[in-house]
């Protein structure tokens, strides 16, 4: 029976050494991304698609996540004595009344699944959704709220997967769909999924982009979960076990997806949210047709 989704996982105790320097003393989920921080994209995304219980999964280095969504009791007196109110009110709201920020220590980098794991006692025995930060949707995504849909619908836990380049899929999880011809905003059964297999190896190109709903029972199957790819604790390998004992679906990416954990997928993000940015957009597609 599928329960009400309410919790998120975001994982975010990562060193960030795809995009050291810059993420040697900010954590890389503070990057900003044109104006806002890129967590601010991932928490919007969820609040977006009715989650309501934002668990971070962090480290000692990251405190900063933590005071962005939380008040800023001297920022917001001085905006207010200076009668900053546009100002005032971003910063005032940057977390929606309805979500609670709750976090959660990992002590020790032992990979993605261990991360989850961290969760477990915020998460009780409800099922929930896992969002990796790294991931930045386009703007206004409503997959992750089609996933829900589908989640709510069949009951079954959701993989959002989207095609890639067949010689990259060794940097991925890859999921089997037995050759189904999935269509974006579509779901169908998985067959096998994979962490990083060898290309010649790999039972498809498509790849697991960074957003779960996952059935509750996977938190007892990552207790067992051996490590794997990269000697780390996957939550592909725990995956490919609930599948064992219960069907799992993928779910195929209608927007566009960028890895902003990249040097090269950030900049690209950076582009498309600079063109789209309400105010700045216009400005800056001038500017960026002139500079071509
Ligand atoms: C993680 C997951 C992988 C997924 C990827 C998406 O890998 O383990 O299955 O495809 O995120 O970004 P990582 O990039 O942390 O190595």
């Amino acid at each position: 029976m599928p329960t009400t989704l309410r919790k998120v996982v975001i994982p975010v105790a990562g060193l960030g050494t795809r995009f050291l320097p810059a993420t040697k003393a900010i954590p890389k989920e503070m990057i900003t991304l044109v104006d806002e921080p890129l967590i601010q994209y991932v928490v919007r995304e969820a609040v977006a698609a009715g989650f309501t219980d934002i668990i971070l999964v962090t480290h000692s280095s990251k405190g900063a996540i933590e005071n962005h969504f939380d008040h800023n009791f001297e920022l917001e007196k001085t905006l207010a004595f200076k009668n900053k109110t546009e100002l005032l009110e971003k910063v005032g709201n940057i977390l929606p009344d309805e979500a609670n920020i709750i976090s959660v220590r990992q002590p020790q980098a032992l990979g993605l699944g261990h991360a989850v794991l961290c969760a477990a006692p915020i998460i009780g025995d409800e099922d929930f959704a896992v969002m990796l930060p790294d991931v930045i949707l386009s703007n206004n995504s409503t997959d992750l709220k089609n996933m829900a849909q589908a989640y709510t619908k069949s009951g079954h836990s959701q993989i959002m997967v989207e095609p890639v380049p067949q010689s990259e899929v060794d940097k991925y999880g890859i999921a089997d769909c037995l050759g189904a011809d999935l269509l974006p905003g579509q779901s169908s059964k998985m067959a096998a999924i994979i962490e990083k297999p060898k290309v010649t190896e790999a039972p498809s190109n498509l790849s697991v982009t960074g957003r779960y709903i996952l059935d509750n029972q996977i938190l007892n199957l990552l207790k067992v979960t051996p490590k794997g790819a990269g000697n780390e604790i996957q939550l592909t390998d725990a995956i490919a076990q609930l599948m064992e004992i219960t069907d799992v679906e993928a779910y195929c990416l209608q927007g566009t997806s960028y890895d902003c954990g990249d040097k090269l997928g950030y900049l690209k993000a950076s582009v498309e949210f600079a063109v789209q940015h309400p105010v700045l957009g216009n400005e800056f597609k001038t500017w960026l047709k002139e500079y071509i």
